[in-house]
């Protein structure tokens, strides 16, 4: 966010207009903030630096046939996700994190879920890391201030109370 500052305000904005009454951001706020949520910025961190930029490493027990390439058994198979998530075509300019790239863009979406693998061996932690995602990024930007927000988005003259309840923002 400190690289980013006009996509901190972008993210703020919207949590602060579906959020206006100070309280943090729950899991149910998720499709009222489309920007904070999978559409957008979670997606982009993962695309940006993802966490398996080669996956896990597969064996082939039987050989394969990938384009004109003979794979023999035994194999060891790893797909260069990062390279996936960095092509041109797709991804225009990506080194830049901009969220809004998958604004709209449903192809931009469903290229970008090799982030958690592919087949029947792809994660099976998908839906607790999106959910852990979303809600840590939402709740950071709903407390975190600087120059791009100088007060913290629940700031109404009281805290959250949930915040309060765990003794932070007195
Ligand atoms: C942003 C977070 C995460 C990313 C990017 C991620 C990514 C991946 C990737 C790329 C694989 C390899 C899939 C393949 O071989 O095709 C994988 C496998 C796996 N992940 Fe995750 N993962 C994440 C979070 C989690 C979480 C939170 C859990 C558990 C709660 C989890 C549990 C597993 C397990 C058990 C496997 C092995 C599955 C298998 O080989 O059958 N992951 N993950």
């Amino acid at each position: 966010m400190a690289l980013y500052p006009a996509v901190q305000r972008e993210a703020q904005a919207g949590i602060y207009h579906v959020l206006s009454n100070g309280t943090v951001p729950q899991l149910s706020d998720r499709l009222s903030l489309p920007y904070v949520d999978s559409e957008c910025m979670m997606w982009e961190v993962l695309r940006w630096k993802p966490l398996a930029p080669l996956g896990l490493p597969h064996l082939l027990t039987k050989h394969d046939v990938y384009k004109d390439c003979y794979l023999p058994s035994g194999s060891i198979i790893l797909v260069n996700i990062w390279s996936i998530l960095q092509d041109l075509r797709m991804f225009p300019h990506p080194e830049m994190f901009n969220p809004s790239r998958f604004l709209d863009d449903k192809k931009a979406l469903e290229i970008v879920d090799c982030i958690f693998g592919f087949g029947r061996r792809a994660c099976p932690g998908v839906n607790f890391a999106e959910s852990s995602m979303f809600i840590a990024i939402a709740i950071a930007l709903s407390q975190y201030c600087n120059a791009a927000y100088p007060t913290p988005l629940t700031f109404k003259g009281k805290r959250s109370r949930t915040m309060s309840s765990i003794g932070l923002g007195q």
